[in-house]
């Protein structure tokens, strides 16, 4: 079985993000429908299928692992999860994408299993708005979250905003000011057409990241750095502050060429690019053959060829994707 996993466009694959559950607590405009429903458990992929999920791509080379959901707090047994996943030999970085509302509960507990990093998304300072933005979500509640996580130890914490406009893109200097203060770093992204919202028009919410940059630029020099996460951020350091800003920036600037990740859906779906549907079921494998380490390695192998060149995402509001982002946590 081959050590690396290498796409047919010369791309390595290193970084995998694994959706642990579809489930949420939020209802995100961007994200969900409203009346969302949810995958019957027995769908969705156990701890142990995802810990094996997590074991065959990590002796293929890959040193990124991203739990993502829905929301990976609400999936009971994620400790475990961690546990095993941070033992793995050759494993760089495991991280965690969350809504942050759980924090206050599990942020210890995640830092003694071995999580190593966790990307928090915050949009707005606004209770109002947010409760809006989300739906269900409560704004202290997610700063205690965020407060508790450093004191669990978690350094080097993301936050991640979408910018919507004529919705919080007039807080883009707030929430910089806000990451400067609590010393973490802030990501900017655009809106991706996944699912099809009720909320809002796309078309008319696209907010670009030069857009988001040039508010920035209004109050603090952004100087350009080749840090890398390995993920699609473009940092950005400022002179007098450790937070660096980055650009995730789908539409106005296509990172495809140098994309290094697949995903892996909470039902066991490997999806090799975020924008378009070409998969493999890896949950039939796991269970036609349990506990078959090498026939799970093989069924990844054969899907790398279908990772196509790049997504075709546009900002005119159409959906080029049914599926909605809590399916694969991005
Ligand atoms: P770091 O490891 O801190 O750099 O985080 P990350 O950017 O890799 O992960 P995070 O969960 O913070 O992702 C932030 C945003 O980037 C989400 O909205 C994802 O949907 C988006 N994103 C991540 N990978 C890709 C990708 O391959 N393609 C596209 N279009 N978006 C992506
Ligand atoms: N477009 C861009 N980002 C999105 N996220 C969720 N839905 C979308 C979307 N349609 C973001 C969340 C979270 C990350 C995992 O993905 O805000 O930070
Ligand atoms: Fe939940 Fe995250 Fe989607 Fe919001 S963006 S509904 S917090 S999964």
């Amino acid at each position: 079985m081959p050590n690396q996993l290498i796409d047919d466009f010369g791309r390595h694959v290193r970084y995998v993000r694994i959706s642990v559950t579809d489930r949420c607590d939020f209802r995100c405009v961007y994200c969900m429908s409203e009346e969302m429903t949810f995958l019957p458990r027995a769908q969705v992929l156990t701890i142990e299928e995802l810990a094996m999920v997590a074991r065959a791509f990590v002796e293929m080379g890959v040193e990124k692992i991203r739990l993502t959901g829905g929301e990976p707090l609400v999936r009971r047994g994620i400790d475990q999860l961690i546990e095993q996943t941070s033992a793995l030999p050759g494993l760089r970085d495991l991280a965690m994408t969350t809504n942050g509302a759980g924090l206050v509960k599990h942020a210890h507990r995640l830092r003694e299993a071995g999580l190593g990093r966790l990307n928090i998304s915050l949009d707005t300072l606004d209770p109002e708005r947010f409760r809006r933005l989300t739906r269900t979500g409560d704004l202290p509640r997610v700063l205690d979250g965020l407060r508790a996580a450093r004191d669990a130890g978690f350094d080097r914490i993301k936050l991640n905003a979408v910018i919507l406009k004529g919705r919080n893109d007039d807080e883009v200097l707030d929430l910089v000011e806000f990451a400067r203060n609590e010393q973490v770093d802030l990501s900017f992204i655009e809106e991706m057409p996944l699912g099809e919202v009720s909320d809002h028009s796309r078309a008319e919410t696209f907010c670009s990241s030069d857009e988001v940059k040039a508010a920035i630029e209004q109050r603090h020099q952004l100087i350009p750095t080749t840090e890398t996460t390995l993920g699609p951020s473009r940092y950005f350091r400022m002179s007098d502050s450790e937070s660096r800003i980055g650009f995730i920036s789908p539409h106005s600037h296509n990172f495809c060429a140098s994309c290094n990740r697949v995903r892996v859906t909470a039902e066991g779906r490997l999806l090799l690019c975020l924008g378009n549907e070409h998969s493999v079921d890896l949950r039939a494998v796991l269970r036609q053959h349990p506990g078959n380490l090498d026939a799970l390695k093989l069924a990844i192998v054969k899907a790398l060829p279908l990772k196509p060149e790049r997504h075709h995402f546009t900002t005119d509001g159409d959906v080029q994707v049914v599926r909605f982002m809590n399916m694969t946590g991005g």
